[in-house]
């Protein structure tokens, strides 16, 4: 499916995230001052990227068609899985908002712990949650879906990947992130 291979490749540039991200905590950890102007940047890569770029394509066009179609085994991957995690991941990110403007009221040790705590909470969970969607989620979708169903996902996601709002979404994050590997 083309849309599944799109989403597999928005995986890819979410773990680039990952790993920019946890240098950039690693660095703070020994030391370096914190930027809050660039984590809340990194706050809205993963709201507008992350989260409703590539999480909406998910639950708005993959997901309802898959706990539609294919029985209980999918509606427990999706509704008591890959849907929660999505909710633990906005979870993380609106806590480590929270700590940044802590931060910015009080530098301490515990607020930048926070920082680094609810940074790589995200992390760590949305590489388990990418994984298991690469290696678990959409090889069911391939599977078991028609080829009625496909089409139909596929030309969803196609049309909301034309539409300039979000042409324009995905190219200001993709180079951003560019832009933080170069810093990195
Ligand atoms: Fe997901
Ligand atoms: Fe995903």
């Amino acid at each position: 499916m083309v849309s599944i291979e799109l989403m597999k490749e928005e995986h890819v540039n979410i773990r680039r995230m990952i790993a920019v991200l946890q240098k950039r905590c690693i660095a703070m950890m020994n030391g370096a001052p914190v930027d809050p102007a660039e984590l809340r940047q990194v706050i809205s890569f993963i709201r507008e990227y992350s989260d409703a770029h590539h999480h909406g394509k998910e639950e708005q066009f993959l997901f309802p068609v898959m706990t539609e179609k294919l029985g209980r085994v999918a509606d427990n991957l999706i509704n008591h899985g890959m849907l929660v995690e999505h909710d633990l991941g906005r979870g993380h990110v609106l806590a480590l908002e929270e700590a940044v403007t802590a931060y910015e009221k009080d530098p301490s040790d515990a607020n930048r712990l926070d920082i680094l705590t609810e940074a790589m909470g995200w992390g760590k969970l949305l590489e388990r949650h990418t994984k298991k969607e690469d290696d678990v989620v959409y090889p069911f979708a391939e599977r078991a879906l028609s080829q009625e169903d496909k089409d139909r996902v596929d030309a969803a996601c196609t049309s909301f990947e034309e539409d300039p709002k979000n042409v324009e979404i995905r190219d200001k994050w993709l180079s951003f992130l560019e832009e933080m590997e170069k810093k990195a």
